[in-house]
């Protein structure tokens, strides 16, 4: 999907806690996060990379509380792709466990704070009792009205995209769809994010520049902040910085409108 949303005149006293250095007016709707460099933090201690990743939960926690406080519809974050079943298996359990367990500690939390959560990605190869917590979640969060949470689980991007094709495939070979209508919009409707926006930014941390198979159709347009950072470490400071860097770019959309889209559908 493409924008849809924008801040309004009157919401802007809903947003008296976006700090004053950014443009209530021009924040993203949908930040996408490729969380990297778990490892790295803990092996610059002289911890286990277990270390890290626990780590990385503190600042994932801190992060969906900043976006949702701050006024942004949407965080989509990078927790499992498909690739990361070839790291040891004793990494590939502790994170399955991590996430099982920071379901369970959490969901309360989620639901007081009104944020709807939802994994993307092929859920069927996650443990069964990591797959009952997801449902659980999701279905007990779905009808709250605060920020949208994508969690990326067992996700690929190229995956993805071939999943939609052959949907489609599928479709017109039963007689539902004329494959000569297939369009962008149609397209788009069968990936995992078939209901969101797309990303209007992406940050990476750890100073890695690769999209890393990370949602290859719906990054087409986003601006892409990379920091040195490593995620651990990524806190209130560092999303203020890639918000303010966001915030400067002027975003063309392969047009030459020096206007953001925001400013647009305000003035209009
Ligand atoms: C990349 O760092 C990080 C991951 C593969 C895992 C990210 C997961 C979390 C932060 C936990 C999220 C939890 C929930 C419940 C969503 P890396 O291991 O590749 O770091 P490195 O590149 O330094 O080795």
């Amino acid at each position: 999907m493409t924008k849809s949303s924008s801040l309004k005149s009157e919401d802007k006293q809903l947003t008296s806690s976006i700090p004053e250095e950014l443009d209530p007016f021009r924040m993203p709707d949908h930040i996408a996060v490729i969380m990297d460099g778990n490892g790295r933090w803990a092996k610059a201690k002289g911890l286990p990379r277990s270390v890290g990743h626990s780590a990385g939960v503190d600042a994932l926690k801190n992060t969906l509380r900043l976006c949702s406080d701050w006024g942004v519809g949407a965080l989509t974050v990078y927790a499992f792709s498909t690739e990361n079943w070839s790291r040891p298996l004793e990494e590939v359990g502790f994170l399955m466990t991590l996430f099982k367990r920071v379901l369970k500690k959490e969901l309360q939390t989620l639901r007081a704070q009104q944020v709807r959560i939802s994994f993307l990605g092929d859920l069927v190869k996650l443990p069964n009792e990591l797959q009952d917590l997801i449902i659980q979640a999701t279905e007990l969060t779905s009808g709250n009205t605060g920020i949208k949470f994508n969690v990326c689980t067992n996700y690929g991007g190229r995956r993805e995209l071939v999943n939609a094709a052959k949907n489609l495939a599928i479709r017109s070979l039963n007689g539902e769809l004329d494959p000569s209508l297939i369009d962008e919009n149609i397209f788009a409707a069968e990936l995992l994010t078939a209901n969101e926006v797309d990303p209007d930014l992406l940050i990476r941390t750890s100073g890695e520049r690769r999209i890393s198979n990370f949602l290859l159709w719906q990054l087409a347009y986003s601006e892409i902040y990379i920091t040195e950072t490593l995620w651990p470490d990524f806190d209130r400071n560092s999303l203020l910085h890639a918000l303010s860097d966001y915030q400067s770019r002027c975003r063309r959309f392969g047009g030459l409108n020096q206007i953001s889209p925001k400013e647009e559908d305000f003035q209009s």
